[in-house]
């Protein structure tokens, strides 16, 4: 079903009523914005999108498939690589509350897993849930200003979270140096299809909801990170998108950002009162505007496969 353009823009102006222009248009995204971002989202996203911790979309083939099986999409590529190469070091960026690598310790003793997150709260969930996994490590660092950089490993990957980097070339290429031989790195992101902005105002004011929804300061492009000088390290071995089998999930979700605005007098009161926090409206402002972005193929969804020169 076309997607009611109307209907659309007036969720937008409503998200903008609640919250009011400056907050939306005036945020600069720090750590500190991200990491409250993920300390008061993690409960919406156990409530509403995964109770076992994933915070990245499921990736659909067919349907009649569980939820949980399509979230597993991506560990089940990183392990296919651990198994293909006999990897036995793996190393996740931006690990959220641990349900990739966790997914991958239990199935992989052999393999030792370690983590890293902004967030002090996904942490402790994280080190929670796997506490009966001795091959796990988790802990807080930045891949923007890492301070864990001694170790090596043969595998290092990261789903939706390099989008937060100042430089998601340059991140890359920092941790290419803490690659084996033969050792590779995955990524599995949104990125944006053209460099140049939507020209009509709807798309503008959607944009910036998009951002802002989600604790972005932008989304890089394909070409922002094959075609930069910063990386020498790595050559790409793979890039594959995989819009299409996010889609469902992101129109599921902006169906729900849909019935979450149905009285947004009441949402903008229990802001005010602080009953609701501010992230919950930046969840339904992503929830509202990835799927649109996505139909007009100005955003994709990709995986990266990058191999150390
Ligand atoms: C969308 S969640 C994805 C979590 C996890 N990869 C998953 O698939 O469930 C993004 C995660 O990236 C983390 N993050 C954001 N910026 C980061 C940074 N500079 N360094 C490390 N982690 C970061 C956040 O704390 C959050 O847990």
């Amino acid at each position: 079903m076309p997607m009611n353009i109307d209907k659309f823009a007036r969720s937008c102006d409503k998200i903008y009523r609640i919250v009011g222009e400056p907050v939306i248009n005036g945020e600069d995204v720090s750590e500190q914005v991200i990491r409250s971002y993920y300390t008061h989202s993690s409960f919406y996203y156990r409530k509403f999108h995964s109770p076992e911790g994933a915070m990245h979309v499921p990736v659909s083939f067919a349907d009649g498939v569980p939820h949980l099986h399509k979230l597993q999409y991506q560990a089940r590529f990183v392990e296919s690589l651990i198994s293909r190469y006999n990897y036995t070091r793996v190393l996740e960026l931006g690990f959220g509350m641990g349900f990739n690598t966790r997914y991958l310790a239990q199935r992989n003793p052999q393999v030792q897993f370690t983590g890293i997150d902004l967030t002090a709260s996904n942490v402790k969930r994280a080190r929670q849930k796997a506490k009966n996994l001795p091959n796990t490590t988790f802990m807080q660092d930045s891949f923007d200003e890492p301070e864990h950089t001694s170790q090596s490993y043969d595998l290092i990957f990261a789903v939706e979270t390099l989008c937060h980097s100042k430089d998601m070339a340059g991140v890359l290429e920092r941790y290419a140096h803490l690659l084996s031989e033969n050792g590779r790195l995955v990524v599995f992101d949104g990125l944006k299809k053209r460099p140049e902005a939507l020209p009509d105002k709807i798309s503008a004011r959607a944009y910036q909801l998009l951002l802002w929804g989600f604790a972005l300061e932008r989304f890089f492009t394909l070409d922002d990170i094959m075609n930069s000088e910063k990386l020498h390290s790595l050559k790409f071995e793979a890039v594959t998108e995989y819009s299409k089998n996010v889609l469902p999930n992101m129109l599921t979700f902006q169906r729900g950002a849909y019935k979450a605005l149905r009285f947004p007098g009441v949402l903008k009161m229990l802001l005010r009162l602080g009953i609701l926090p501010l992230e919950l409206i930046k969840q339904i402002a992503a929830g509202l505007t990835s799927a649109y972005f996505l139909e007009k193929r100005y955003l994709g969804y990709y995986k990266l496969v990058l191999v150390k020169k």
